[in-house]
């Protein structure tokens, strides 16, 4: 059975460049119920999940952003009563879940007339938010399809290339800084609202700028997620600007020269070639990151290092 709804030729004119609406069928799969969460939960390092509270300002400072202290367990199972925002990373990593977000990213992919060799590094992520929780303004380095599974989701989003509201900068990739970027009330009048009830999606192009809002209940949703191939030579070339800027040398953004840009692509597989070897466990993906990008790579961990 297929898993996505969508016009074709929708598809085919805005794929990876606007936002647009689409259906699916996984509202009631049982991998999204929340005793099944709760075993995923469990089932995961600690750094595979991010939560804390649900009241925040769209334009939260991330250290305004009120921690939770307690686990992540108890987190879901009280999400219905509780004021909570969670994100499960990586649920690619389990075979159920990875078999879903497979199928849903290729049946989207060649709606759109793609081909298989035009995305790779599928990844998911399953946001469980109580009612009236709201994810600040920020954006992602990958193609999105946020798909809605339980109550009701307010997906505000932006002109990608409206450099009034993100910088390049605010679109370098750096692990020490928080995914929140700065947000002014103004920004709201270039917003398009994208309201999404179960079995509705939205696609978000890679680096959209967006906020999130849930519902009257609690909410669970899916960020089903890839690269292209153009997105993986970004991501090098902005990560190692990001990095670069950290050790005070900050760079141009891609596309301003092409030598420069290459030899940051090559520059960033070299020391990837080193490290990813390195990043087996969680306790060295911790240490590696605080080395590379200092004592806030790990803001999301309650216990650093
Ligand atoms: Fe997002």
């Amino acid at each position: 059975m297929s898993v996505v709804i969508v016009d074709q030729k929708i598809a085919r004119e805005n794929f990876l460049k606007k936002p647009f609406r689409l259906k699916h069928t996984l509202a009631n799969n049982p991998l999204f119920t929340l005793s099944r969460l709760v075993d995923l939960a469990k089932s995961l390092p600690s750094d595979a999940i991010e939560y804390n509270s649900g009241k925040v300002a769209i334009g939260a400072r991330p250290e305004d952003v009120p921690k939770i202290d307690r686990s992540a367990e108890d987190v879901i199972k009280s999400i219905e009563t509780d004021n909570a925002w969670m994100v499960i990373k990586h649920v690619e990593n389990k075979p159920e879940y990875r078999a879903l977000l497979e199928q849903f990213v290729t049946e989207a992919n060649i709606a759109a007339g793609r081909k298989p060799s035009d995305f790779s590094d599928i990844e998911g992520f399953i946001f469980v938010s109580s009612a009236k929780a709201t994810t600040p303004f920020h954006n992602d380095a990958e193609e999105n399809i946020l798909i809605q599974i339980k109550g009701d989701k307010f997906v505000s989003t932006f002109d990608n290339d409206d450099r009034a509201l993100l910088s390049e900068e605010d679109l370098e990739i750096s692990p020490s800084r928080h995914r929140n970027r700065n947000y002014e009330t103004w920004f709201e009048e270039r917003a398009t609202l994208h309201t999404l009830k179960p079995g509705d999606a939205v696609h978000m192009p890679y680096m959209i700028p967006h906020w999130v809002s849930t519902g009257n209940t609690y909410s669970i949703s899916m960020a089903m997620t890839w690269k292209t191939p153009e997105v993986l030579r970004l991501n090098k070339i902005r990560l190692m600007n990001g990095t670069l800027r950290r050790f005070g040398m900050p760079q141009r953004g891609p596309g301003v020269s092409p030598t420069m840009d290459a030899a940051k692509v090559l520059a960033h597989d070299a020391v990837r070639l080193v490290i990813d070897p390195l990043r087996k466990t969680e306790t060295a993906r911790r240490v590696l990151r605080g080395l590379i990008y200092g004592k806030n790579a790990n803001y999301y961990l309650k216990t650093k290092p």
